[in-house]
């Protein structure tokens, strides 16, 4: 049954030049069939370059939101128009005009885990792997970050001599591990170097040896001598870190995180959205024109 979706799914990628995009989060069938897998930040580069008539995306709303405003002239299908990132809807137009009138010199940076009209808002896009490196390339002195709290905050450490105003906004997944039950992980393996992805909370990072996105931790775990690692994110990058290392054991916890919306890209879905070209994500052209904006100068100031 399974080599039948998987073959269906080759075939009708072909007839309609389509090409399968997942994020690390989504499960493992689907990381299997895919043509590119990676964070965020890899992803809306891979969508905007690609030449595909169409484009599934195995992620969350924001993520096929991101790849049609990059790429309004293609087909982008979700497998799922229900999987939602919660912490894309933890910010409001109304606060970021707030502190646009309270400081004079606001950037509003805006994580790509956002919805398009909160893009809108903002004067530039990040995710967790150029974070630091483009509000440490702004000109501008005090900083709204708007969803993330955690991610925020990691910044504002990294970037000190920026004044970072923090949003309230958490992803539950990340927000649920403990520095106890980190601790508690590294009582049963001493050995192991602990990775965390910078969603995870201030006291869960303070005792990391490694902070990263998805991407950046896998990258790191390949170039490692370590043998262990005890990993603080989603559970879905086991995937591609035991496949990349056979040799090597990661621990997620007892109870393993796991992003349910991340979940719902399934191999039938999958192949059920190029057989019927179904859950097509439509954004309005006014909407496409104000939030490429702050995205492609993510792009750019991300080089
Ligand atoms: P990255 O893809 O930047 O690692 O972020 C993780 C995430 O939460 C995506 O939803
Ligand atoms: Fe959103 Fe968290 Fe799921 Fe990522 S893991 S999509 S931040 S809810």
């Amino acid at each position: 049954m399974m080599k039948n979706i998987t073959e269906e799914i080759e075939r009708l990628k072909k007839e309609k030049n389509a090409v399968i995009l997942a994020h690390y989060y989504a499960c493992d069938e689907v990381q299997g069939i895919a043509d590119y897998v990676g964070d965020s930040f890899y992803l809306a580069k891979i969508a905007k370059k690609s030449d595909a008539d169409v484009i599934v995306f195995c992620g969350v709303s924001f993520m096929g939101e991101s790849a049609k405003i990059l790429n309004p002239e293609k087909t982008v299908l979700m497998p799922d128009m229900t999987a939602d990132c919660a912490m894309a809807h933890m910010a409001s137009a109304e606060k970021i005009d707030e502190m646009r009138r309270r400081y004079e010199d606001l950037a509003v940076v805006c994580y790509i885990n956002s919805t398009a009209k909160l893009k809108c808002c903002s004067d530039v896009c990040v995710t967790s792997s150029n974070a630091v490196k483009i509000v440490k390339a702004l000109p501008n002195k005090n900083i709204y970050f708007i969803p993330d709290q955690n991610l925020g905050s990691f910044v504002a450490e990294q970037v000190p001599e920026k004044n970072i105003i923090l949003n309230d906004g958490y992803c539950p997944i990340h927000m649920s591990i403990t520095a106890e039950q980190v601790r508690q992980e590294k009582k049963l393996h001493p050995k192991a170097l602990v990775l965390s992805h910078p969603e995870c909370k201030k006291e869960v990072l303070a005792v990391s040896d490694y902070i990263g996105s998805t991407a950046e931790i896998i990258d790191y775990v390949r170039e490692s001598k370590y043998k262990e690692f005890i990993v603080c994110t989603e559970c879905g990058v086991a995937y591609e870190l035991k496949k990349e290392n056979p040799d090597k054991e990661f621990f997620f916890g007892r109870k393993c995180p796991s992003c349910l919306d991340m979940k719902l890209n399934t191999l039938e879905n999958v192949l059920k959205v190029l057989q019927t070209g179904e859950n097509e994500v439509h954004v309005s052209e006014e909407i496409i024109k104000e939030a490429l904006v702050p995205l492609e100068r993510m792009l750019e100031l991300a080089q």
